[in-house]
């Protein structure tokens, strides 16, 4: 890892700095999410620029975007040096695409809430008249019709 070592924080710098526990942050580095390095005399040490990485993963977790997602579009950063500007930017598009997605299926969800979505169970009015005798099935499991209109 070729980082100032002016740059290099302890774990407990980290913690006090993010408010993530540390077995949070052991559990973010075995998912590849962050990284550390070793110093001297074998302690754990973390760029300065994790603090970036976890604050994102923070409000990623708080926004119910999952870490597998956090992580592919981490993986389009550099693990060895601090991400520029340009990383950063790279990152921001392909994220903001997936934010897109979750605000265009939130925002179905909410239109469909009353209405039939397609999941099998006809136990509102409408279905019977949207989903007469479940004839979305065959389209596959689960609830069809919203499934559908976030895809689209
Ligand atoms: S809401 Fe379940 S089939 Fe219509």
């Amino acid at each position: 890892m070729l980082v100032d070592p002016n740059d290099l924080l302890t774990i407990g710098d980290v913690v006090r700095r993010t408010g993530v526990s540390a077995s949070a942050l052991h559990f973010y580095e075995r998912k590849g999410l962050i990284f550390s390095g070793r110093d001297g005399t074998n302690q754990r040490r973390y760029p300065r620029h994790m603090l970036r990485r976890i604050s994102l993963i923070v409000v990623a977790k708080r926004l119910g975007i999952r870490l597998s997602d956090v992580a592919a579009v981490f993986s389009t950063l550099p693990s060895h040096h601090a991400p520029t500007h340009k990383d950063w930017q790279r990152l921001s598009l392909a994220w903001k695409q997936q934010l897109e997605e979750r605000r265009r299926a939130i925002e179905t969800l909410e239109a469909e809430l009353t209405g039939c979505i397609g999941c099998g169970c006809l136990s509102m009015k409408a279905c019977l008249l949207l989903n007469p005798d479940d004839a979305l099935s065959p389209q596959g499991p689960g609830p069809v019709r919203l499934q559908r209109a976030v895809r689209e």
